[in-house]
């Protein structure tokens, strides 16, 4: 039978990726989601893409902080695994309503574990972030490297992370993955599904793909005297597809006797600047980015890549992508999509 996941945030971004990659591999995927930053066709493309296997995907509208709601869920179907998506992820929102974050993220993770292990339920996947590097002294980042936060939105991971650690301790049957997530970027090759940010996009390559369809006028490139090669600021970014691969990576690790509470970084190993990755869109795309050159952005780090070894280890995953590929995909949704899932009324056909 197949193995059934039920998969927090699934109608967002990366979840919807990854629940693609599940169903392709024969998984029963079961989302929950608010939809408070995501639209349900993202998961109605997700069932097309499958073909066959889009029967095995299941939809509830559920707020994880709603705990009877999800309590009749876990009592309808049983669950082999959690992969824990939802969540905020605004940075400077997270600044200025840390409560707002406090609550949605950590008392949504609390709720989840409580109904998860009165359910007997202890596998779960956990989405963290390179956030919990802050300014990385040292790169690349090993996951032995310090952790801090550096805004409310980071002091949720961290918090998680340190909840699952002490769940684990308090109780070695859990067996739990922290994924450490550095850039995500990119679509899916179909340019039916990708990232569909509401309002300003807070990240470079949401920002750039609204620039080249002509809704934002410039770029506006947020530092440009960083001790990098260019003197830009330097990231990993990871396809999305390699990361949603990556998950499924996790799931089967879960099954391995020797597993407690693990944490692994998804990453390429490889940096690159902002005006490198501007070029390469302007390169696949064949648009200009106009760019505007600015103070850096408070809080940002200079450099920050993974190291990822031990996701090569002992996961048996590594991303197969490239710069030029994500670039490539991230133009092929956004040209297909140029407002996202669901366009303002006035500009549809
Ligand atoms: P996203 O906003 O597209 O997806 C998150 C989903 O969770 C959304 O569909 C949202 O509606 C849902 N959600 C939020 N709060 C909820 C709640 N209380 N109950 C039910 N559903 C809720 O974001 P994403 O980029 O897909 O990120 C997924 C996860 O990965 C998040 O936890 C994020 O913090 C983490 N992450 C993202 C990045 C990134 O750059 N995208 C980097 C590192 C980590
Ligand atoms: N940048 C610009 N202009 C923009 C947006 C970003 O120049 O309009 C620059 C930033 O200064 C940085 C680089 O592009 O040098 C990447 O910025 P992003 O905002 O895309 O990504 P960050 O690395 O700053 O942060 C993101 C998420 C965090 C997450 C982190 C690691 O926002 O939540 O990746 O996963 F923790």
């Amino acid at each position: 039978m197949a193995s059934t996941v039920l998969v927090t945030g699934g109608a967002g971004y990366i979840g919807s990726h990854t629940v693609l990659q599940l169903l392709l591999g024969g998984y029963k995927a079961v989302v929950v989601d608010n939809l408070d930053n995501s639209s349900q066709i993202s998961l109605k493309r997700v069932q097309e893409l499958a073909g066959d296997h889009g029967s095995n995907l299941v939809f509830h509208k559920i707020d994880l902080r709603d705990k009877p709601a999800l309590e009749k869920l876990f009592a309808s179907e049983k669950f082999d695994s959690v992969i824990h998506f939802a969540g905020l992820k605004a940075v400077g929102e997270s600044v200025q309503k840390p409560l707002l974050y406090y609550d949605n993220n950590l008392i949504g993770t609390i709720t989840l574990l409580e109904v998860m292990v009165a359910h007997g339920c202890k596998n779960l996947v956990f989405s963290s972030s390179a956030t919990v590097y802050g300014w990385p002294k040292v790169v690349p980042c090993t996951e032995e490297s310090p952790i801090s936060a550096m805004n409310p939105y980071g002091r949720t991971k961290l918090f998680i992370e340190e909840i699952c650690r002490d769940i684990y301790q308090s109780d070695k049957s859990w067996k739990i993955i922290l994924l450490r997530y550095f850039n995500p970027v990119g679509a899916h090759s179909s340019g039916y599904i990708g990232e569909d940010p509401r309002g300003i996009p807070n990240n470079l390559m949401p920002f750039v793909q609204q620039v080249a369809v002509g809704r934002r006028p410039a770029l506006t490139v947020f530092g440009t005297d960083y001790g990098t090669k260019d003197g830009t600021g330097v990231r990993d970014y990871i396809h999305v597809v390699d990361l949603a691969d990556g998950h499924i990576a996790a799931l089967k690790k879960l099954s391995d006797p020797s597993v407690g509470c693990e944490v692994y970084n998804l990453g390429t190993g490889k940096g690159t600047s902002v005006l490198e990755m501007v070029s390469s869109f302007e390169k696949v795309s064949g648009k200009k980015i106009p760019l505007e050159m600015a103070d850096r952005r408070p809080g940002d780090a200079e450099i920050v890549y993974a190291s990822t070894e031990k996701a090569e280890r002992e996961l048996n995953w590594k991303a197969k992508y490239g710069i030029d590929e994500m670039c490539r995909d991230q133009w092929n949704w956004a040209s297909k999509n140029p407002y996202g899932y669901e366009p303002p009324a006035a500009l549809e056909k």
